[in-house]
């Protein structure tokens, strides 16, 4: 069968660093707090005017690109992961379409949070099997220092995440070699989809805020907004977290997703190369390692100097370990993310 390979992948991360000393004129927490819970000491944040998430995802593009040896008018497929989008709509795929000036071709993006670049690649792998694209360009973005409460109201949340993007370009395999994505595995659980989200804007109407006896921020009325001076004032634009029951579910899903990867296709933990689990947690990466017995070489982690990227968090990993010489030809290894839905995912790729 047609097997899809990455043949092309670049990474960028903005030039501004921000340590958590720095966060310290923002709200109460401390260098302390932040790198014993979290692992991480600092963090990039996006130009404030000068960069988007898609002008990082432009950035990684061209990277990606010019490595596979392409020009951008043999991309024949965008699909781009992002929760921080430069618009609520249009999507990120079409302002890179254009940005790059690109052919008409089809655009998607994915918004599967922190598991958007595994969904991402995933169904990339798909069109490549079944012949339908040839070079399909997937990126992972996120602009997070926009979107998050930087007073000590949203400490809990706003300490972990920093911006930055990933991409790779997708193409069928030498048929006479055997790598390549060798499966890709997804999954969902809604039952408890509340506990990372981020509620407004949106259509819930408050069905959600009722149930669960919150501020009742519309009557019903003809005219009621999806977002309102009374929600901003309730800082209910920003993202929720209940950071111990995500903590529980993600040392559980992780493991499982990894293991079924390496089960499908044979394998034991043992066999691994390198895990690059997504930087949501330097406790969670050291739980899931601890579980399936890895050594420190078999794990890559940079979420210290980056913090969670969300989708960008996995290509900017693995454009990482590559570039430093840490994944080489006939390498086994293992793509694995947790996030906000629940929803998770694995890829298992032979480099
Ligand atoms: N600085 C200082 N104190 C803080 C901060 C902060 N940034 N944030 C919270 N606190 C305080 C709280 O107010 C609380 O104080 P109190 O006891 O006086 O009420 C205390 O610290 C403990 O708060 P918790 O929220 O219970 O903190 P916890 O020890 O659970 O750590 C954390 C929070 C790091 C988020 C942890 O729950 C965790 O690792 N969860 C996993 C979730 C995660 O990693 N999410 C990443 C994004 S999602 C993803 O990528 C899958």
């Amino acid at each position: 069968m047609l097997r899809s390979t990455i043949a092309g992948i670049g990474m960028y991360v903005p030039k501004n660093v921000v340590t958590n000393n720095d966060l310290k004129k923002y709200m109460d927490t401390s260098d302390e707090w932040i790198t014993e819970r979290t692992g991480i000491k600092e963090r990039r944040f996006a130009d404030r005017t000068g960069e988007t998430t898609t002008t990082m995802g432009v950035e990684v593009s061209k990277i990606a690109i010019e490595r596979a040896g392409l020009t951008p008018k043999d991309i024949d497929f965008i699909v781009f992961a992002t929760l921080s989008p430069d618009y609520y709509f249009p999507g990120c795929g079409v302002l890179l379409q254009r940005a790059m000036q690109m052919e008409n071709i089809g655009a998607l993006d994915v918004r599967n949070q922190c598991s958007g670049f595994v969904y991402a690649l995933s169904v990339a792998d798909q069109f490549i099997k079944t012949g339908m694209y040839k070079n399909i360009l997937v990126v992972g973005a996120e602009k997070h220092s926009f979107g998050l409460d930087f007073s000590t109201r949203g400490r809990n949340v706003s300490v972990i995440f920093g911006d930055g993007a990933g991409a790779v370009v997708l193409q069928p395999a030498d048929s006479s070699s055997d790598s390549g994505i060798l499966s890709t595995h997804l999954h969902s659980d809604g039952a408890n989809a509340e506990i990372l989200a981020m509620y407004n804007p949106g259509t819930h109407a408050n069905h959600w805020a009722k149930d669960h006896k919150l501020a009742d921020f519309n009557d019903g009325e003809i005219g009621d907004m999806f977002m309102s001076h009374e929600m901003i004032d309730h800082a209910q634009n920003f993202p929720n977290m209940d950071g111990p029951s995500v903590f529980k579910v993600a040392v559980e899903k992780f493991p499982e997703v990894i293991m079924e990867a390496l089960n499908k296709n044979g394998y034991q933990s043992s066999d691994l190369s390198l895990l690059i689990p997504h930087q949501a947690n330097l406790r969670i990466s050291q739980f899931v390692q601890r579980k399936l017995g890895l050594r420190d070489d078999q794990v890559y982690n940079n979420i210290q100097k980056y913090g969670n990227t969300t989708a960008a968090s996995i290509p900017i990993a693995l454009c990482e370990a590559w570039q430093e010489g840490k994944i080489k030809d006939g390498d086994l290894v293992c793509l694995a993310a947790f996030g906000s839905g629940f929803t998770w995912a694995s890829a298992l790729i032979k480099w």
